[in-house]
């Protein structure tokens, strides 16, 4: 959470730091600020998106070399202006960004108080750096120092840059389970929380890790120290991302170009490790613990929100196909309830960003108590990529829009490679069955190519469900996870009450919801669980549900019985998820425009969570 974007060199830095800051807004968007050096530093900051901080800025004085700008998810004190970033201190000599949480703020800021300093904000990050200032004064340290002292203080999660108006060449950034990159330029420096602000200027970045705090110097390079004062050595990465995948090109929101990108996405996910003509499925990540893996007692699979429900899918995945037990864990109940792991389980963390703190915790745990852990990420170089003992991109490409849709499909489908691959291995399925899997999967970019003509359809759902209060969305077997993803879906970008059920579960306490208000959408393309489905649908009917059918083409069955029906191409079983979702999502992005919704910048929330 939070956008983090700096720029050091020789060119205006405000541009810059206003193009960053809008490629990061995804990150949050209660309130957003800069910083510029130019002998003064100028701070301007509003509570608002980073439009609202443009128009208030005006034509006032934006000019310098050297600035750092933020966009704020709020933790600490509400967004308004004053909780915005970035914070002076005192003495107005140092300012700061920050993404992350300062848990022992509140002791620090009694003993900064009892120094004499006071406060204008609510915020964690305030206190920061009047720490930071406080040691700098009483040593008369430089900068770095001053930085690197007050970190050995401070417990909780941080990414930071802080320049120093008396240092006018130098920038300093750490990070502590906070994403941070520096990107290499001319004579120049970029630092922001990902790469797409920096990705126009140049390619070559440096990932900082844990505990790292750089020095951008101004003609005198990089130096990367960690927290005991220790030299690093910083290697340099060579980026692939096209500035298109960072655009919306055409579409009015980035969450409909990425649904629409899915037939490449998942293609791209399937590139080099699956081989239709030659019939078989290989994961790069598996291959160095391959034996661990296929004979591991468990997996464990951990992660948070629509990841989580991947995570459901690759349980009936690998339980059904390569016969390994598994669990499928919230993340952020895991770390917390004291699980028992053991050297003869896999952990599997599945997270887009790479960067959400309680999966990331909760592999750390998973590391201590010896389990193999694998990480299934997007974003390349990300911490939990980093921190796995091995694992697999879904090359998704950027996702920006908060709502996830992409990276879903281009899970599933890396899980689906896996499965295959295991069973395999085991020999727990027949070289026929293996072979007609291998072939489907083969198909399906181009099934998800067809399936997304049903769009037509879903507006015309998304029309007579748009008014609606409450929703339920009910799937059996593999399309149960679909229809928590469903309801996810309409929850965070419609601010529609949704709920996701399995099919057979309703008859237990939800059916009492049901009336002629509750639409019901009933995820039915399991063909081995169609009758079951048929009654389930039946049940709603039966009580006035307005029944709204996810179908395989040709179900003349549900076409008969449910009010509306949105067909799609048929599949093998397993890979069901992979088309039914896409209805999903477009019902919601249909839903969220109809309903004048922000879809890609829904209330509240923020693309990556870095915090508890
Ligand atoms: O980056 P991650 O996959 O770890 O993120 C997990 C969740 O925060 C994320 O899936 C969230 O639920 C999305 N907004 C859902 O669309």
């Amino acid at each position: 959470m939070c956008g983090i974007v700096g720029y050091i060199g020789e060119r205006d830095a405000y541009p810059i730091l206003i193009k960053g800051l809008k490629r990061l807004e995804y990150r949050g968007y209660d309130s957003a600020g800069v910083a510029l050096m130019n002998g003064n530093l100028n701070v301007y900051k509003k509570k608002g998106k980073v439009n609202d901080l443009v128009d208030f800025i005006g034509t006032s004085n934006t000019k310098g070399n050297m600035g750092i700008g933020h966009t704020r998810w709020a933790t600490h004190g509400i967004p308004d202006d004053l909780n915005a970033h970035p914070h002076l201190s005192g003495e107005e000599r140092l300012v700061i960004i920050h993404n992350g949480i300062i848990e022992n703020y509140a002791p620090i800021k009694e003993w900064l108080k009892t120094k004499g300093h006071t406060f204008k904000s609510e915020t964690d990050t305030e206190v920061l750096i009047h720490l930071i200032e406080e040691i700098q004064k009483d040593g008369d340290l430089s900068i770095e120092e001053a930085v690197r002292l007050a970190l050995t203080k401070v417990v909780g999660a941080y990414a930071i840059v802080v320049i120093d108006r008396l240092d006018p060449n130098k920038m300093v950034a750490a990070r502590k389970s906070s994403p941070l990159v520096v990107g290499i330029g001319k004579d120049e420096f970029f630092i922001a929380s990902d790469a797409t602000p920096i990705v126009e200027y140049t390619n070559q970045v440096v990932y900082l890790d844990d505990n790292e705090i750089a020095v951008l110097t101004k003609n005198d390079g990089l130096k990367v120290i960690n927290i005991e004062n220790e030299v690093q050595r910083p290697l340099v990465h060579e980026i692939d991302m096209k500035i298109e995948a960072i655009e919306k090109g055409g579409y009015d929101y980035f969450m409909h170009k990425e649904i629409y990108e899915q037939p490449n996405t998942i293609a791209d996910c399937m590139r080099g490790r699956l081989n239709v003509q030659e019939g078989w499925a290989r994961l790069g990540g598996l291959s160095q613990y391959k034996n661990r893996i296929c004979n591991a007692d468990r997996i464990i699979i951990v992660a948070c929100g629509t990841s989580w429900h991947s995570g459901l899918i690759a349980e009936y995945l690998f339980e059904d196909l390569a016969r390994i037990p598994v669990e499928v864990e919230y993340a952020s109940e895991f770390r917390y309830r004291n699980p028992i792991i053991s050297e003869k389980d896999v952990v599997i963390a599945i997270s887009q960003s790479g960067e959400t703190a309680d999966t990331l915790a909760a592999l750390e745990l998973a590391k201590k108590q010896g389990a193999l852990t694998y990480g299934i990420c997007n974003v390349v170089g990300s911490s939990i990529a980093r921190v796995t003992d091995s694992g697999s991109y879904i090359h998704a490409g950027p996702e920006i829009g908060v709502a996830s849709t992409k990276a879903f499909t281009g899970q599933v489908t890396l899980l689906s490679l896996m499965a295959l691959t295991i069973a395999y291995e085991r020999g727990t399925i027949s070289t026929n069955r293996y072979q007609e899997l291998i072939s489907e999967l083969g198909r399906i970019p181009k099934k998800v190519e067809e399936t997304l003509k049903c769009d037509d359809q879903v507006k015309v759902v998304s029309e007579k469900m748009k008014d609606s209060s409450n929703a339920l969305y009910l799937g059996r077997g593999y399309n149960f996870p679909v229809a928590l993803e469903g309801a996810l879906k309409l929850k965070e970008i419609s601010y529609i009450h949704a709920e996701g059920y399995p099919a057979a579960e309703m008859k237990h306490g939800p059916i009492a919801l049901i009336d002629e208000n509750m639409p019901v959408v009933v995820v039915a393309t399991n063909p081995s669980a169609h009758e079951k489905i048929v009654s389930n649908v039946q049940e709603v009917k039966a009580r006035k549900g307005v029944v709204i059918a996810i179908v395989n083409e040709g179900d003349s069955v549900l076409k008969e019985i449910a009010d509306l029906v949105i067909e799609i191409p048929l599949t093998l079983e397993p890979f069901t998820p992979l088309l039914s979702v896409i209805p999903m999502q477009l019902l919601s992005y249909h839903i969220a425009v109809m309903r004048g919704c922000n879809v890609d910048q829904p209330r509240n929330l923020a693309k990556s969570v870095t915090v508890e």
